[in-house]
């Protein structure tokens, strides 16, 4: 059994795009190996969160976790901030980590992009994930395609970690589903379907109303032409909806080509709407009926005990390594 560990953040609605990038994977490793899941609050926070709203959305993605499939007899299930060992070892990362190396994350780019003043916990983020991922000495991080620096960031830190003070971090392979590692936008697929988009007709999140999401996908732009045909370079929008498409109704790309051949968009269109809705309405049930038995905070206290107590342990033979005097 291999270790495996991913998180989200709570920093705002969870989308289609993080369930089929990230969620599906957590739920399919979960059979055979042993499984850290987190709500990244820590991680949050690199961007002023308001307390209120940052508690509700935390114990909202912890309940997506479950409603999505995760069952927390398998998989750990947690928030990050309740296993302390994630902040200790985040910050013996950002000291392993270079300026240089930092300034290059695109995502950080994108996030301070035209900013006048920009939080310093954003430049720090990857190194905290680096931790994250180390702590638990981790083999597979299911991620979406965006995360993929952040991992060869984790890489080097463990690489840079063993060579230093000997050879004790595993280095972490991701894990990226074949189709569907990037859902764009509804509105322009040449950007990623994420929460913090302004415009709510990009993204499909999963506490849209059923018939929101029909609305959405009517709306969603298509390229010209008719084919449903999965060719991302000249058909982007048609390609993005085919690799949802793929994933909701569990049919291969050749096969979605096929069923449409010939029928234009407005069939596969509405088609589309009803594999989503089929996805997401029997996760939206679990998710009202978690969050009415309030069963979420005993899920999450078992899922910290069982994860500090391999996290403390991570930590204390990273320090000892590393010369700090242990507590007497
Ligand atoms: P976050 O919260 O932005 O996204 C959570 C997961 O969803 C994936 N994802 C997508 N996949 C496909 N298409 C999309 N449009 C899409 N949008 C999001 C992300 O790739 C991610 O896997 N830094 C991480 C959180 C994190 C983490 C970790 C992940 C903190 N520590 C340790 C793995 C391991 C993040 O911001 O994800």
């Amino acid at each position: 059994m291999g270790r495996v560990l991913s998180g989200i953040q709570p920093s705002g609605q969870l989308t289609l795009g993080n369930y089929i990038g990230a969620m599906q994977n957590y739920v399919k490793l979960q059979h055979t190996e042993e499984c850290y899941f987190m709500v990244v609050d820590l991680h949050a926070i690199s961007v002023a969160q308001e307390p209120a709203k940052l508690r509700e959305q935390s114990e909202a993605v912890a309940a997506l976790f479950i409603a999505a499939g995760i069952d927390p007899l398998k998989a750990n299930v947690y928030m990050q901030s309740h296993v302390r060992a994630h902040a200790e070892l985040g910050w013996i990362m950002t000291t392993l980590s270079n300026m240089g190396e930092l300034e290059r994350m695109t995502q950080f780019k994108e996030k301070s992009a035209g900013k006048e003043s920009v939080g310093a916990g954003l430049f720090v983020y990857p190194p905290l994930m680096a931790a994250d991922i180390l702590v638990y000495n981790s083999d597979l991080v299911p991620v979406g395609d965006d995360q993929k620096q952040h991992l060869e960031l984790t890489r080097d830190l463990a690489g840079r970690f063993n060579s230093r003070y000997g050879e004790y971090f595993k280095i972490p392979e991701p894990y990226i589903p074949k189709v569907g590692a990037r859902i764009m936008s509804l509105d322009d697929a040449s950007k990623k379907m994420s929460k913090s988009n302004p415009n709510p007709g990009s993204y499909i999140a999963l506490l849209d109303p059923p018939d929101v999401i029909r609305k959405k996908i009517s709306r969603a732009t298509t390229d010209s032409g008719r084919e449903v045909k999965f060719d991302p370079a000249s058909k982007p929008e048609i390609s993005n909806l085919i690799s949802i498409y793929s994933h909701c109704a569990n049919m291969s790309v050749q096969e979605v080509e096929a069923r449409y051949e010939g029928q234009g968009y407005g069939p596969f269109k509405k088609d589309l709407a009803e594999h989503v809705v089929s996805v997401i309405e029997p996760l939206q049930a679990n998710y009202n009926e978690i969050r009415k038995s309030g069963e979420i905070h005993a899920i999450l206290k078992q899922g910290a005990e069982r994860a500090a107590a391999v996290a403390d342990r991570t930590l204390a033979e990273v320090k000892e390594r590393m010369g700090f005097l242990p507590p007497q």
